[in-house]
């Protein structure tokens, strides 16, 4: 797998407290088979410290590292991403600090709220797209208006954006409606990333690897590579991925 959205930097927003934590995430991935984690902290509003952000982040490389030598332990390549919350600067924002972007790809991972779509949320991500950056919906299935109108859903992939789901959502965790969403928008094949979105590491090898199963039961295991892992590689090569539609 390369999981493009998961919470693995401590001490950062809701991630793993310690710094043995992270790690413990590290080699949970790398037993579900995790290559490369792009760790992607919430961030919202200007209100940010990437100081903070990258000092954390650099600890952890640097410890994953040294685990990696010491034990010839396969551990997942680590890189920064964002989860930025949608907001209606965020295309300034995005041109001004580059760890807002997957990877230092143009790859955006864009978070909508829970509850509404706000209303300047078309006109952000068409921003976005006439600079040449590509946003990616995190978890588009546990926005509450999305599954009421999934004609939302469509628009999006029709403006440029991609979707990203999550495993959990896949598994029933987040409720049957969610999962329900997920299965018929897997079967349509109208889904460009599955990832964790792990906060720690206890269920991550159940998210990762009993997701890519459901996936493939609904539509096949080609189509599960695609999302699990073939476009997750095309996205760090900063490449152009198809919307499948
Ligand atoms: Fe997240």
């Amino acid at each position: 797998m390369i999981d493009i959205h998961c919470h693995l930097i401590h001490g950062v927003d809701d991630g793993p407290p310690t710094l043995r934590e992270s790690l413990r995430m590290t080699e949970e991935a790398a037993k579900a088979g995790t290559k490369v984690i792009i760790a992607t902290p919430h961030i919202k509003g200007t209100d940010f410290d990437f100081d903070y952000i990258f000092e954390h982040l650099y600890d952890l490389a640097k410890a994953a590292g040294e685990k990696r030598r010491e034990s010839q332990a396969e551990v997942p390549e680590i890189k920064l991403g964002s989860e930025v919350a949608i907001n209606p600067i965020l295309c300034d924002q995005v041109k001004k600090y580059g760890a807002l972007r997957l990877a230092d790809t143009r790859y955006v991972l864009v978070e909508l709220p829970f509850d509404i779509i706000p209303t300047f949320t078309r006109d952000v991500l068409y921003k976005l797209r006439l600079k040449d950056y590509i946003p990616v919906i995190a978890h588009p299935e546990r926005n509450r208006q999305i599954l009421k109108t999934a004609s939302f859903y469509v628009e999006l992939i029709d403006s440029g954006c991609l979707m990203q789901l999550d495993a959990a959502s896949i598994l029933g965790k987040n409720g049957r409606a969610v999962k329900s969403f997920c299965k018929k928008v897997i079967k349509a094949n109208m889904v460009h990333f599955v990832a964790t979105d792990a906060h720690s590491s206890k269920s991550y090898v159940q998210l990762a690897v009993k997701s890519r199963r459901r996936v493939e039961s609904w539509a096949g295991r080609d189509f599960a590579e695609i999302v699990f892992v073939t476009n997750g590689q095309k996205l760090l090569r900063n490449e152009e991925i198809e919307s499948c539609l």
